[in-house]
């Protein structure tokens, strides 16, 4: 079974993905991470995640095996991963990696859950269940905030929905593979849900399929 998850940062995909892996006994791959380390590859290189060059060599030498995930979750590897993203080279250097993942669950998972922004779209267009997360920008950026403060006590709400509407922008608006909800994918607002009642609400659409 493959259960694709995509939808804006910050709108709980990871929690429930990470949920859904847990229960149904799938393996899960959060692909943000994959360029996350990529963005932090170039960064940490000295190189310009907005140069093309820079960002495809960091994108063909990844080693998954060593990304630090600490480190990668940074606001300026966010905003990095971003622009990294955006460079067709990189996404098909990427793209080869999601699809095995995808194809060969490790020994004794009954599937895999994947979360990005193109898993529904792209990655997995023939995925068993697609759910399309979102939550309001206020609701995304406050949850976000909770989880930088605490290394970076001067962040105000008004920094990270900044950031956020900068990122959800150049996502949707790229043309390799921009973020969209897949025709067949099952929205779910997570505005008002608690972790709980969110992790409910796509327990309930997968056991539907
Ligand atoms: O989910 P995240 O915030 O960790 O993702 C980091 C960046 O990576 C995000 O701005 C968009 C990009 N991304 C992508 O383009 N495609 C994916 N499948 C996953 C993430």
């Amino acid at each position: 079974m493959i259960v694709a998850i995509d939808g804006p940062a910050a709108a709980g995909k990871g929690t429930i993905a990470k949920d859904l892996a847990q229960q149904l006994n799938l393996a899960y791959l959060d692909t943000g991470s994959l360029y996350r380390a990529v963005g932090h590859a170039v960064l940490k290189a000295g190189g310009d995640p907005d140069t093309d060059a820079d960002a495809r060599r960091a994108a063909e030498t990844l080693d998954i095996e060593a990304i630090d995930p600490v480190a990668i979750r940074t606001r300026e590897v966010g905003a990095a991963a971003s622009k990294v993203a955006a460079k067709p080279d990189v996404r098909a250097a990427l793209l080869e990696t999601q699809r095995r993942f995808a194809h060969h669950p490790p020994e004794g998972k009954a599937g895999v859950v994947l979360d990005g922004r193109d898993i529904g779209t792209v990655v997995c267009p023939d995925a068993d269940v697609k759910l399309f997360v979102t939550a309001s920008d206020e609701a995304r950026a406050t949850r976000r905030w909770l989880e930088l403060k605490q290394a970076d006590p001067d962040l105000t709400v008004g920094d990270v929905l900044a950031d956020l509407k900068e990122r959800d922008r150049r996502d949707s608006e790229r043309a390799s593979a921009p973020l969209t909800k897949a025709d067949d994918a099952i929205l779910l607002d997570t505005t008002d849900l608690s972790i709980e009642a969110a992790i409910h609400a796509a327990l309930d659409i997968v056991g539907r399929r």
